[in-house]
């Protein structure tokens, strides 16, 4: 059983396979928070102090006790208005205006398998995993306000979910003016926060920083998750390493506007917080009405932050990615954007559907550019039905065309967004999200649909159907090319319900796809990675990673991704050289070395290649479909952090230590260069293992201990494959 409850001291005890999450409803009826660290059995309430702290405020129900106040106990879930002077989760406000909000405990359940939210993403797993809930409700008596904490738990995963449910059972209507889904307070501690902060075509980039005094705060007012700061944090230990140390992250199941804070307080505690921005929003909730905050996913590792990342790998792959391609290998694809952007023709897309068949793709993706008037970015989004113009004829012959040459055949559309140039906007400039009386902000010369409306919603999802049925298209590409800049619904009631609601509807549109379309992969994109979160990672099993297709910078992209994501969810692909982004030329066999450390495929023009290129790509194919298995499930090891070091590798190691392969890749060549060695990790102590090329036999400890040496020949980006199998004693 891993949720107890102990009903002497009302303390709730969350084990899993190596960490414990305990709480208690204590004699005030306050949900305090106790203990998320390493498994540890017992009570630790002992952990809890009471001073008189000068100007806390001691709560009426404490009396004449000046040793109780909320300002400085840990809580589970801290309201604005309790005398606790740190930042909150809730802040609401009554029908007349009035700030405030007095959570007591009132009733709790534990339920066999998994909570789930609807209309919202969230971790699946159910009782036979060995997964329970534990749901607590708090109420508000003066407001007639009920929140319901749920807590989830996948006991062999070390990971713990938490949401919240607010409910106006109340006569007057309420105001949720700040909804955040979880917080961890920990009593003591000197801890980094590491985050991951990027911008368009450099995403996620490994930032850590020490924690003082104040409040850090990370977060995306853009409508989306963003390029700029991913929804995912990690607090950990100063001296926290990947293999050592305490570690503790917040992985947001959400993929609109969100913000992240760490605020270490005046007693030296720190208080960890994650949910929806709380700009722009404002949610007014009738008598009756609910309002749920977005999973938050938590885990713990005392082992350093490898460890941590294995754990969210495991758990995305398997109880948030759904559908066919959660466990069946992806398609290997080619993608007509980087090959001929919006210059294409039908006969030019078969054409590359040809090449590509030859070397050994499996999926042809059609990119941006064969809708309406679409000949540039400034025209069309909105009109979703074939330009037979440019290609030639319908889009359903196409599909057949290629499908006929033994390829898959995939589509790129844009559905929350529209060009004032169409026909979509011409009949429905009320669709998209303008502000009254003021011109609106573009971007990308586009702007934003208001998936919060329904018959919007409808409609586009119609016209994605429609597109869908026109042949056996068996890839989407969602993509997403602008930040949210006016949050003004034509229809709403109140505009403070916009961004959420936004979400929700695109949440809605992508479920009904999923349900309708049951083969159908579906990658996310946001002009490469400026979505790249768990939310999607439910409707879609993997997410174009970033537009950015340079090796070298990749490796840092991919990097800083894998510290919450696991690669099967990294769109990666090989491009032509000079890389388009950064102008730098790199081997053809680095690039895919890198691709091959996500979902694989490539986005150029075959034709533009020499033979002896071609016949490099049909080796690469038929390489990375042999590894595919053990990169979308196997463990995955940074072996250096390429800011740091001249190689940059890492390794995936069957979760049996059977297999491994170690990539490298040399970032920084110089005249007489001291060998390089790379240190493995993950694999089985004490076992010999083979290289499956040169049969040479290694033994596990001193590839673990001294490392391998990198070939001593490599020029600069040139890259390095060891595919090492354990000897198995007879
Ligand atoms: C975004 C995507 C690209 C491509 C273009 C098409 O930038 O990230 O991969 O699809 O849009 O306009």
């Amino acid at each position: 059983m891993p949720i107890l409850y102990s009903s002497d001291k009302r303390i709730f005890t969350i084990h899993t396979a190596h960490s414990t999450y305990q709480l208690q409803a204590d004699a005030l009826g306050n949900l305090l928070h106790l203990y998320y660290g390493a498994r540890s059995e017992g009570h630790m309430d002992y952990l809890l102090s009471y001073a008189d702290r000068g100007f806390s405020g001691n709560p009426n129900a404490a009396g004449c006790d000046r040793t109780y106040s909320l300002d400085a106990l840990p809580q589970e879930f801290p309201t604005q208005g309790t005398g606790d002077f740190r930042s909150p989760l809730l802040i609401v406000r009554d029908a007349k205006g009035v700030f405030g909000c007095q959570l007591r405990y009132r009733s709790h359940e534990i339920l066999p398998g998994k909570y789930s939210l609807p209309g919202l993403p969230a971790v699946y797993a159910g009782a036979e995993d060995g997964a329970e809930t534990l749901q607590i409700e708090l109420e508000d008596p003066r407001l007639g306000l009920s929140v319901t904490l749920l807590y989830g738990v996948l006991p062999a995963l070390d990971i713990i979910t938490r949401s919240a449910i607010v409910t106006n059972r109340g006569t007057a209507p309420v105001t949720v003016e700040k909804l955040q889904s979880a917080c961890l307070d920990f009593v003591a501690g000197d801890f980094d926060l590491i985050s991951f902060p990027g911008r368009y075509a450099m995403e996620r980039q490994f930032d850590r920083r020490p924690l003082g005094r104040g409040t850090a705060v990370i977060g995306s007012r853009r409508g989306y998750s963003s390029h700029q700061y991913n929804p995912f944090v990690i607090l950990c230990d100063r001296e926290a390493s990947e293999t050592a140390g305490r570690c503790w992250a917040m992985q947001f199941v959400w993929s609109g506007g969100f913000r992240a804070e760490a605020e270490r307080d005046q007693f030296e505690q720190t208080r960890l917080q994650m949910g929806i921005s709380e700009e722009q929003f404002s949610y007014p909730l009738q008598p009756g009405e609910t309002l749920t905050a977005p999973e938050v996913i938590l885990s713990f590792s005392a082992q350093g932050l490898e460890h941590l990342s294995h754990q969210l790998h495991r758990c995305i792959r398997r109880h948030i990615c759904r559908g066919k391609y959660r466990d069946a290998r992806r398609p290997v694809l080619l993608n007509s954007w980087e090959a001929s952007y919006f210059d294409f023709t039908g006969e030019s897309i078969l054409r590359l559907a040809e090449e590509a068949k030859a070397l050994g793709v499996e999926l042809l993706v059609m990119d941006d550019g064969w809708f309406g008037a679409r000949s540039d970015d400034t025209h069309a989004l909105g009109d979703w039905t074939a330009n037979e113009r440019k290609l030639g004829g319908s889009l359903g012959a196409l599909v057949e065309k290629v499908r006929a040459l033994g390829l898959k055949f995939g589509i790129w559309m844009e559905p929350e967004m529209v060009n004032e140039d169409s026909e979509l906007y011409r009949s429905h400039p009320d669709w998209a999200l303008t502000i009254p009386g003021q011109p609106p902000i573009r971007s990308r010369s586009q702007l934003v649909l208001d998936f919060s409306r329904r018959e919007v919603r409808d409609e586009i999802y119609a016209r994605i159907c429609r597109v869908l049925d026109q042949g056996q298209i068996e890839y989407l590409k969602w993509d997403l090319n602008r930040s949210i800049a006016e949050v003004y619904s034509h229809t709403a009631d109140d505009q403070g319900k916009v961004l959420y609601d936004y979400m929700l509807g695109v949440y809605e549109v992508l479920e009904k796809l999923n349900a309708r379309y049951p083969e159908l992969l579906i990658e996310g994109c946001s002009g490469g990675g400026g979505r790249f979160d768990a939310g999607m990672l439910y409707y879609s099993p993997q997410i174009w990673c970033s537009d950015n297709t340079d090796a070298i910078d990749r490796l840092r992209i991919q990097y800083g991704t894998s510290f919450g994501y696991p690669a099967s969810a990294v769109g990666a692909h090989v491009s032509a050289c000079p890389n388009h982004q950064t102008g730098r030329t790199t081997p053809l066999q680095t690039r895919a070395v890198v691709a091959a450390a996500g979902t694989f495929g490539y986005e150029l023009d075959p034709a533009k290649l020499s033979e002896a290129e071609r016949g490099e790509i049909r080796r690469q194919i038929e390489t990375f479909c042999a590894d595919a298995p053990l990169v979308q499930n196997g463990l995955y090891y940074r072996l250096s952090d390429p800011e740091a070091a001249p190689c940059c590798a890492w390794a995936f190691v069957s979760e049996d230590g059977a297999r491994a392969m170690i990539s490298a890749v040399l970032q920084e060549k110089h005249a007489n260069m001291p060998a390089l060695y790379v240190r493995v990790r993950g694999l089985t102590p004490g076992a010999l293992y083979r290289d499956r090329e040169t049969g040479r036999v290694y033994p596990a400890n001193a590839l673990m201990d001294m490392g391998l040496p990198l070939p001593l020949n490599l020029d600069q980006y040139d890259s390095f494959v060891w595919r090492l199998e354990r000897i198995e004693e007879r």
